[in-house]
């Protein structure tokens, strides 16, 4: 069986510079294959190089080191590979075609690239790595490679989660945070590949391999029932979809977070079954909002109207979304101004061009909402949860 040689990153909070939020940290998952060859599968990040190459010295003579494979160049998983190629330069590196170049554009270093396509075989002894190339999952030169015998699956960034344990294995942590942490993961990183992920996984599968273990490069590896994840990623990548809408707003003096908790009102007047959550973007994690917008079938989107625009943190929002390409999901925008109230024009805009299906024209209402605009706000929310 291989050895985990990972690192737990408890600390970390913010992946991909500010990107990517990680309430719960992360860890960094090399796989160490001692068989007659010995095969080392990725690294972890620059800053636990020296640490990393110190804990894989324990396990073996860094020299007995006879391939080491690079399922993907992002720094997070090859980032100690110069401090590694450093002390045993000559060690092959397997990786594809655009891995190469990936690693050469990281490092800068000519070392010695071996390129694998979908299908090679690397002999360990008894045991093979078979090759998968995996194009856009999340990267051009992403790939998994699968271990014969031990029936194992590594599968890099895929399936993967940005979630701190010191339990190995997904069957030992708590299934509610292991849970939200894939979702996240797939919602904010994957779903712009979602028609790469079925076809993907649909090729895997027509192999017919046995699959005891999925070992990804994050997180816990799946050792129950490991096809569970890989089911969730179709439904996933499926257009996926909850009864949920969510209203999603930033307001300067409170007149559109009025009119969003009004609309949710007219909402659920319309539709008693239908989960409505609201968020401010400028107090709430973008990544979080993200899953949010991820599992529902409609979103809303509000801001005032200020300097002929909309709020920066709307702004910011439209621009996550415009990049994530969600499909089948409604939506419309709404805001207060005060006096040129271009807001809900911009953001219906945004909305269309990142593919969501505008319901109508979005709300607009000038200055605070009066009583009589709070009753078109709930009005307003009834006929959008109808139109749903
Ligand atoms: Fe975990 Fe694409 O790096």
């Amino acid at each position: 069986m291989p050895i985990w040689v990972h690192k737990i990153d408890w600390e970390i909070r913010k992946f991909h510079g500010d990107e990517y939020s990680t309430h719960r940290g992360s860890s960094y998952n090399s796989y160490l294959i001692k068989e007659d060859k010995v095969a080392l599968i990725d690294t972890v990040w620059k800053p636990f190089a020296k640490e990393f190459v110190g804990n894989l010295a324990k396990e073996i003579d860094l020299n007995k080191i006879d391939y080491i494979i690079a399922n993907h160049a992002e720094s997070d998983h090859s980032g100690a590979l110069p401090e590694l190629m450093r002390l045993i330069p000559d060690t092959p590196i397997y990786c594809t075609k655009n891995g190469v170049k990936s690693l050469k554009g990281h490092y800068h270093q000519d070392w010695n690239f071996h390129t694998v396509k979908t299908g090679d075989k690397l002999s360990l002894g008894n045991k093979e790595l078979v090759f998968v190339e995996a194009p856009m999952l999340h990267w051009p030169d992403s790939m998994f490679c699968y271990l014969t015998e031990d029936n194992i699956l590594f599968s890099n960034d895929a399936f993967g989660q940005h979630y701190a344990s010191e339990y190995m294995f997904n069957d030992l942590v708590d299934q509610n945070e292991l849970s939200v942490e894939c979702i996240k993961y797939y919602a904010n990183i994957l779903t712009p590949f979602s028609p790469m992920v079925i076809k993907k996984i649909k090729e895997v599968l027509s192999f017919n391999l046995p699959l005891d273990m999925i070992c990804t490069s994050h997180g816990i590896i799946w050792r129950d029932k490991p096809e569970q994840i890989v089911e969730k990623y179709m439904t996933w990548a499926d257009s996926y979809q909850e009864n949920q809408i969510t209203i999603i707003y930033d307001t300067m003096w409170n007149g559109t977070r009025v009119m969003a908790e009004k609309i949710a009102e007219g909402i659920k007047l319309s539709d008693k079954v239908v989960n409505v959550k609201l968020f401010n973007l400028a107090k709430t994690d973008k990544n979080d909002v993200i899953t949010e917008i991820f599992k529902s079938k409609a979103i809303l989107v509000g801001s005032p109207t200020i300097n002929r625009g909309v709020l920066v943190s709307v702004a910011g929002m439209m621009e996550e979304i415009k990049g994530l390409k969600f499909k089948n999901k409604k939506a419309a925008a709404f805001g207060c101004y005060g006096w040129s109230g271009e807001s809900t024009k911009i953001i219906s805009q945004n909305l269309q061009s990142a593919g969501f299906e505008l319901v109508d024209d979005g709300l607009k209402v000038l200055w605070n909402p009066s009583n009589e605009s709070i009753i078109q706000c709930t009005e307003y929310g009834e006929s959008f949860a109808s139109s749903i």
